[in-house]
């Protein structure tokens, strides 16, 4: 009766994390930029809100935004379109978080998303004390999954020469 009890208290304890989440809500005349269209800040701070609460639900904690890396903005957005931001996460460190954000929009009375941006933002888990902390391994189990984390993988490798190029100015 007692190990019944302890084993039902394990399962509970065990958290259900999600790989991805999706936000979806309507840009607002309040996001506008000096063009009439949606301004790129706001949809920067929308693929934060996105990968932190895909972070934050992967690791269980706080997390801080360490990296967000080749934003491109492929089609202007419309005041009054709907918003799609889709984050996965894709690979993890031992205390970061990668997280690809795909961002989509449409007139609310069409059928069709046009894709407006893509990019790779990385989230460091932080524990009370503001360190890094160690965050749940993620495993790829889909062919997809697996691809992605290769993609992960290459852009990090990428980027170390745009980094020591960057250290260089920010010495
Ligand atoms: C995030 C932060 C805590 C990392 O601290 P740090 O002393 O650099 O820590 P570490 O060197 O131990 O690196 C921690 C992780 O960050 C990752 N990281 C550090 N710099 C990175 C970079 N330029 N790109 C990607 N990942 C990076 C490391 O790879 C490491 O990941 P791992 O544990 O999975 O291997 C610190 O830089 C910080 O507080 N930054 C400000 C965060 C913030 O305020 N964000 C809000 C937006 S402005």
């Amino acid at each position: 009766m007692t190990i019944q009890i302890k084993e039902q208290t394990i399962k509970t304890l065990e958290r259900m994390k999600e790989k991805s989440i999706t936000l979806r809500f309507l840009a607002e005349p309040v996001n506008v930029n000096f063009g009439g269209k949606v301004h790129g800040g706001s949809v920067m701070k929308w693929i934060d809100q996105a990968g932190y609460a895909c972070a934050a639900n992967w690791c269980g904690g706080y997390a801080v935004t360490v990296y967000v890396g080749g934003i491109r903005f492929f089609k202007p957005m419309l005041i009054g379109d709907l918003v799609e931001l889709r984050a996965t996460l894709i690979h993890t460190g031992n205390s970061s978080m990668h997280i690809s954000v795909d961002v989509f929009s449409k007139s609310p009375q069409a059928d069709d998303w046009v894709r407006n941006t893509h990019c790779i933002i990385i989230f460091v888990s932080i524990d009370k004390d503001g360190k890094p902390t160690a965050v749940p391994v993620f495993a790829p189990e889909t062919d997809e999954e697996k691809e992605m984390e290769q993609y992960a993988i290459r852009l990090m490798e990428l980027r170390k020469g745009i980094e020591d190029e960057m250290e260089e100015y920010c010495k």
